[in-house]
């Protein structure tokens, strides 16, 4: 099993990466740390403990992160992810477990030395914890076996500006520290996670059920499909979690990233250049279906029905 170390903003897609990255036998949870993106960094707190502890890891602990983006106002995304930003699901899990006093970033350097080079880090929120923990410890991408970060657009329309996704666009100065830094990452963007989606058939279909997993996708969808009236949503998160388990079911180009940070108009875009020796590789390409087969599997989600390729969703 790979340890990893989730990074989130938890929010209704983080929600369904957490039950996923934990029914995953690739991958050992060793702790999560949490940021402030869809909703602050307290909600994103609270929100991360109850799903880890809806599924019984009460033993995961999570570390609380950066409550607003390096340089600029923390500007949330409740309009998508419902005020509480978990799309105001019940949830009543019985016990909790430990929210650390330590910060996000620097367990992100204690957990990377402590696994010496094995761990892989997997960021779904903005990359704020993630730049603050390579300015404490410049060596950080030495020690990360590998990156995989659910961020930016590349030959894709972005969902807050044209040109820029949610994560990279609510922290470009981070998102450009973390390009920079020589991590070996999969930059796993809006180009392949659109594809994958939730649909509301499918959640009328999960009603009654009692697997967790199906019954935490039923709850937090509540808000998108009961309040917002929408047919589906992308699960970007969940995708970026099962290429961590699974890094070949994208396939992409080595590049060069760069992350634009002015002028505000091109504010987090992400550009690359192709570069055959690069650490960092571009996802252009995903196995949609063999994604939504894991979301089966391992989180008792149906999908994958032939759906319409055209979506209006711009939802972080
Ligand atoms: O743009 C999608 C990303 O922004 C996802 O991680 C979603 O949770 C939001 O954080
Ligand atoms: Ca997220």
């Amino acid at each position: 099993m790979i340890p990893v170390v989730l990074d989130v903003d938890t929010g209704v897609d983080d929600a369904l990466a957490l039950g996923l990255a934990l029914a995953l036998p690739e991958l050992r949870v060793v702790a999560v740390t949490t940021v402030a993106g869809n909703v602050d960094v307290e909600q994103a707190t609270q929100n991360t403990r109850r799903v880890l502890d809806w599924f019984g890891a009460v033993s995961i602990p999570v570390a609380r992160g950066a409550s607003q983006p390096l340089l600029r106002p923390h500007q949330d995304a409740r309009e998508f992810h419902g005020t509480d930003g978990l799309g105001g699901a019940m949830l009543t899990p019985r016990r909790s477990g430990p929210i650390l006093d330590t910060a996000a970033p620097e367990v992100m350097v204690r957990t990377a030395r402590r696994y010496a080079g094995s761990l892989r880090l997997v960021c779904l929120g903005p990359l704020t914890n993630l730049a603050m923990a390579v300015r404490l410890e410049p060596r950080l991408p030495e020690f990360i076996e590998r990156l995989i970060v659910m961020g930016g657009a590349f030959a894709v329309p972005g969902n807050v500006t044209p040109f820029a996704e949610f994560n990279v666009w609510s922290d470009p100065e981070a998102a450009h520290i973390v390009a920079e830094a020589g991590f070996r990452t999969i930059w796993v963007g809006l180009d392949v996670t659109t594809a994958v989606r939730f649909y509301r058939a499918v959640r009328e279909s999960l009603a009654g059920s009692n697997l967790p997993g199906a019954r935490l996708a039923y709850e937090v969808s509540r808000w998108a499909f009961d309040q917002r009236g929408i047919d589906s949503f992308a699960l970007h998160d969940p995708v970026a979690v099962a290429v961590a388990a699974q890094p070949d079911l994208v396939t992409g180009e080595r590049a060069v990233v760069q992350v634009l940070t002015s002028p505000n108009e091109i504010r987090g875009r992400t550009v690359w250049r192709a570069q055959t020796h690069a650490p960092a590789l571009v996802a252009q390409e995903l196995h949609t279906q063999a994604v939504y087969k894991l979301l089966q599997e391992r989180l008792g989600l149906p999908g994958g029905e032939e759906e319409p390729t055209q979506w209006d969703d711009h939802a972080p």
